[in-house]
């Protein structure tokens, strides 16, 4: 039969030309020119449909063998052709490819390390609801209703009675009301603020809301507190210092600075030309805000500060705009481990 013995030709053809070559280009012309679809023996089964039953099944039978023989002796060669491009071996010298692994960010790992540091000093951890009433996070804490605070270029209102609370002394309030004194409770959270973004501040920001009520807790006792903690949290070189300030919830008032590390207090465009960043704002708790939880003023008395994370990171860390803690840009948040 005429066809049997094209094909029997054409595979030995094959095979010969196979043995001679030694590159992966010439390779691919031989696959294609007998196995693509216009290839010598793709040529021949199409001839099959000529045939008679008896004659397909046996011709074919053949086709189909050499077909898959072929294919296999070309895997082969290329397999062959690899291997000694590579001087027969895999070189297992070679260094492995780097794996990039995640870590957490800033934010995260400072909060972490504040927050273990009160509670070193004996704080309790709790938090509060971000979506809070205007009771809560302005009424509750003593802000006469025509306060500027409350003012919608601080806020962002959600609907109704309803905003995004500006800081996390909203806590100081759902605790007060759910227990009696003693105790001291640390409440890290994310507070909005409608202010325009810059270097320095961002909408979106971190406090540490730290509170202690008892009998005969004092100023000295908070400044003790925030001492320790800013000696555990920058180390024995850093400059602070106390200014007087208000809030309607606290009497009386501070905020502390800790010096610009930028232009190490001669002043600076990230400073304001102070010299100096405000990390937190503090106070004996206000005894109008006593009387409202229905604690006694003249019994027990409290402090309250308000730390801002992402200035204490940005000090510790010389981070000259807050705005790098929220681009989530790697080649920055990969310094900070
Ligand atoms: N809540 C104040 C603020 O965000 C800070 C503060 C907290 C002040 C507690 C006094 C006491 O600015």
């Amino acid at each position: 039969m005429e066809l049997l013995s094209q094909l029997q030709e054409a595979g030995q053809r094959a095979r010969d030309e196979l043995a001679g070559i030694d590159n992966l280009e010439s390779l691919e012309n031989l696959r294609i020119r007998y196995l693509g679809k216009k290839g010598e023996l793709t040529a021949v089964l199409r001839g099959l449909k000529d045939l008679s039953i008896d004659e397909k099944r046996e011709v074919g039978g053949v086709a189909n063998r050499l077909k898959s023989d072929l294919d296999q002796l070309i895997r082969e060669k290329r397999e062959d052709i690899l291997t000694a491009s590579t001087g027969g071996a895999l070189d297992y010298t070679l260094p492995g490819r780097p794996v990039s692994y995640g870590h957490r960010h800033v934010i995260s790992l400072v909060l972490d390390q504040a927050v273990s540091i009160f509670q070193r000093m004996g704080f309790e951890i709790t938090d509060g609801p971000e979506v809070e009433t205007d009771y809560y996070n302005f009424g509750a804490l003593n802000f006469p209703p025509d306060h500027p605070a409350r003012d919608e270029q601080d806020t962002f209102y959600v609907e109704g009675d309803k905003l995004l609370r500006t800081h996390t002394s909203n806590i100081q309030i759902h605790e007060f009301e759910k227990r009696t004194p003693p105790f001291k409770i640390l409440a890290p959270g994310r507070v909005f603020r409608n202010e325009a973004v810059n270097a320095r501040s961002y909408c979106v920001f971190h406090q540490i809301e730290g509170f202690y009520v008892d009998e005969r807790v004092t100023f000295g006792d908070l400044k003790g507190a925030l001492e320790a903690f800013c000696y555990e949290f920058f180390g024995s070189d850093f400059k602070m210092r106390y200014r007087p300030s208000f809030f309607p919830f606290t009497e009386p008032s501070a905020e502390v600075d800790i010096q610009c590390f930028l232009c190490e207090g001669r002043g600076c465009q990230l400073c304001k030309y102070e010299g100096w960043l405000e990390i937190l704002g503090c106070g004996m708790v206000d005894p109008n805000v006593l009387k409202a939880v229905g604690y006694d003023p003249e019994k027990v008395t409290g402090y309250a500060f308000g730390l801002g994370i992402e200035r204490v990171a940005m000090l510790k860390y010389q981070i000259n705009d807050v705005r790098l803690l929220y681009e989530n840009d790697v080649r920055f948040i990969r310094q900070i481990r």
